[in-house]
């Protein structure tokens, strides 16, 4: 059985499509043919990754049309998200379209890169994954976003509604010598303390690879690294 995970995050900018790249190239390092899809209209995940981020991608492929399914490496492929995702058509799918379509592909991983703020593309993500990492810095709207999804992925489970069954916090871009940064870690750990949680350091060095469109995997010694393994084998395994 392939897994499907999805990275979500109500608001932007908390690091979801670095996570979600980053997971996307560490499983596929594992040997595990992966497809991360990218569910957002600003199409970053493939042009982070090296690929284009205009080609035909998740709308079209949502849409019965053949998309390009674009090789990073032996093992990972990606589709692009794009403008088109905001199309009339995409926003009238039943919301089981994305799992419906990744049933007919044989990757073993596929990844998903939520958008920020759009009910109905984080709903495909939703219906199709088998485990969600929910994204967040320190910022407390950001905090606010995930609390936000993190109450809806309970209350879906607890209702025995479509999603996924597991779930972890990946809170992004910590800074440990910020008391704001260890205050936010520390309290979502206890506000939520049978969630997984996982600390993503912030690494210029990081956020330089990913400008320069370079998989994790191909960006050097990062300290971030460790961090971002930790969760893929989470992600991978469902350890903790
Ligand atoms: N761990 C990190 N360290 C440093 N910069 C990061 C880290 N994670 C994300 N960033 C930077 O933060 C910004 C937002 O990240 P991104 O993954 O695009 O967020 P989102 O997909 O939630 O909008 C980007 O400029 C990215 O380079
Ligand atoms: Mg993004």
């Amino acid at each position: 059985m392939p897994i499907a995970i999805a990275c979500l995050g109500r608001k932007g900018g908390v690091g979801k499509t670095l996570t979600a790249s980053s997971v996307a190239a560490l499983i596929a390092a594992r040997g595990q043919r992966t497809l991360l899809i990218d569910l957002d209209p600003q199409s970053n995940a493939a042009f982070v990754l090296g690929a284009d981020p205009a080609a035909a991608g998740t709308a079209e492929w949502l849409a019965g049309h053949e998309p390009c399914f674009q090789s990073v490496n032996e093992s990972l492929a990606v589709l692009a998200g794009g403008p088109s995702l905001l199309d009339y058509a995409i926003a009238r799918l039943d919301p089981d379209s994305l799992k419906r379509v990744m049933q007919e592909q044989s990757y073993e991983a596929f990844v998903l890169d939520c958008p920020p703020g759009n009910d109905q593309l984080e709903r495909l993500a939703i219906y199709a994954a088998d485990r969600a990492v929910v994204c967040t810095d320190a910022h407390p709207l950001a905090v606010m976003g995930a609390s936000r999804v993190l109450t809806e992925l309970q209350q879906r489970r607890s209702e025995s509604r479509p999603g996924p069954q597991q779930w972890a916090i990946a809170v992004t871009r910590i800074d440990t010598r910020r008391s704001l940064d260890r205050q936010v870690s520390e309290s979502l750990g206890k506000t939520y303390a049978d969630t997984p949680l996982f600390v993503i350091r912030q690494d210029s060095g990081f956020a330089l690879a990913a400008a320069d469109r370079l998989p994790i995997t191909e960006a050097g010694d990062l300290r971030v690294r460790a961090d971002l393994q930790a969760l893929t084998a989470w992600c991978f395994d469902g350890q903790n």
